[in-house]
């Protein structure tokens, strides 16, 4: 069989989709299947991976293949291969986007379809579906900014024009500090800032405009970060629950790729009925977004109250072999070969 793995991407997630990418082309059986690798550049530019697949699989994280040929026709390629694997993280490769481009041209391919993908990558979106599946989480206000105005969006998709000030006032009356402010289409915590205070929530809510015209204020929740992976098709089981112990005061970009000593507890220190709870949470998000193959789900447990929150769900969440999605599988006694193999079937199944 012939898989076509696709890495790299226009995204910021670039370094991270390399790592995710060499990593599944080290683990795959290589007398089950012929690897085709695919990387795209930064400007979006896609190239074949020419010279024996060992050269690749020994690239350090974020490093860049070499012995690369520019691709004239992409979609001859794609037609070539028997299963598509687009181990691309963020915007141009969990969004949709690229999933339409398979979808023309009639190739199975892993993971989510273009609607859950890009409803996954969209957080307003993903809060107002959630919302309609009755999922706890934060409370939300929804603002864009167009031009130099801001606008205030209410929860009937009314819009009301408004100075950046007043706009803040009325965050202030529906949801306390600390806040969470984040651009409605980011990853690995781009262009996502913690207010503290009206200042901060102005500056920050300008900042979240320049990567995203879309902009959601959420309340902060106090407590433990923990993360549930899932796995199918119709039949989705989910993994044990695993935690982040981040190195910042929240997961920043920074937390989660520079600092060495963000940590990780599989499984998470948290009572039975707890982790039951996010298990069975974590399959009905993915359902309720009508996800497809994988997706790792991400939560928050309060302090206190020990009520969950959901946070996020991610349709190709990262997948080196240090990465949470893969690791907690492997703690159920998938090991990472065993979850490409499946992966692989859930596809053309
Ligand atoms: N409502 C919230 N309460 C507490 N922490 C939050 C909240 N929203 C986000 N965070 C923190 O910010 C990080 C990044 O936010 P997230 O929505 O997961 O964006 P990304 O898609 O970039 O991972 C989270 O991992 C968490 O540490
Ligand atoms: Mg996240």
């Amino acid at each position: 069989m012939k898989i076509c793995i696709i890495f790299g991407g226009i995204s910021t997630e670039h370094e991270v989709s390399i790592a995710s990418g060499t990593s599944v082309i080290r683990n795959l059986d290589k007398k089950k299947y012929e690897i085709l690798p695919i990387y795209i550049d930064k400007e979006g530019q896609w190239y074949k991976y020419t010279k024996p697949i060992d050269k690749i699989e020994n690239l350090s994280m974020g490093e860049k293949p070499k012995e690369l040929e520019k691709i004239k026709n992409i979609v001859d390629i794609l037609k070539d291969s028997d299963v598509i694997f687009p181990v691309l993280h963020g915007i141009g490769g969990e969004d949709g986007s690229i999933q339409g481009l398979f979808k023309l041209i009639n190739k199975p391919y892993i993971g989510c379809g273009i609607l859950a993908s890009s409803v996954g990558m969209d957080k307003i979106y993903t809060k107002i579906m959630f919302e309609k599946a009755n999922l706890n989480q934060a409370k939300y206000e929804y603002i864009k900014k167009v031009g130099k105005d801001y606008i205030y969006i209410d929860k009937n998709f009314n819009e009301e024009k408004s100075t950046l000030e007043e706009i803040c006032r009325r965050i202030e009356e529906n949801i306390e500090y600390p806040m969470f402010i984040k651009p409605s289409n980011s990853g690995s915590s781009v262009g996502i800032n913690k207010a503290k205070k009206i200042e901060e929530l102005k500056k920050y809510i300008e900042y979240a405009s320049e990567f995203d015209k879309k902009i959601l204020i959420e309340q902060g929740i106090i407590g433990k970060e923990v993360e549930c992976a899932v796995l199918g098709n119709d039949d989705v089981i989910a993994s044990c629950v695993g935690e982040i112990i981040p190195a910042d005061e929240f997961y920043s970009f920074d937390a989660k790729y520079k600092k060495s000593n963000s940590r990780t507890l599989i499984p998470a220190q948290i009572p039975n009925e707890i982790s039951e709870e996010i298990r069975k949470t974590a399959i009905k998000a993915f359902k309720t977004i009508d996800g497809r193959g994988l997706s790792r789900v991400d939560f928050f447990i309060e302090n206190g109250t020990n009520k969950i929150y959901i946070n996020e769900i991610n349709t190709l969440p990262g997948f080196t072999q240090i990465s949470m999605y893969p690791k907690l599988f492997e703690a159920v006694g998938i090991t990472y070969e065993k979850l490409l193999d499946k992966l692989i079937e859930l596809s053309i199944n």
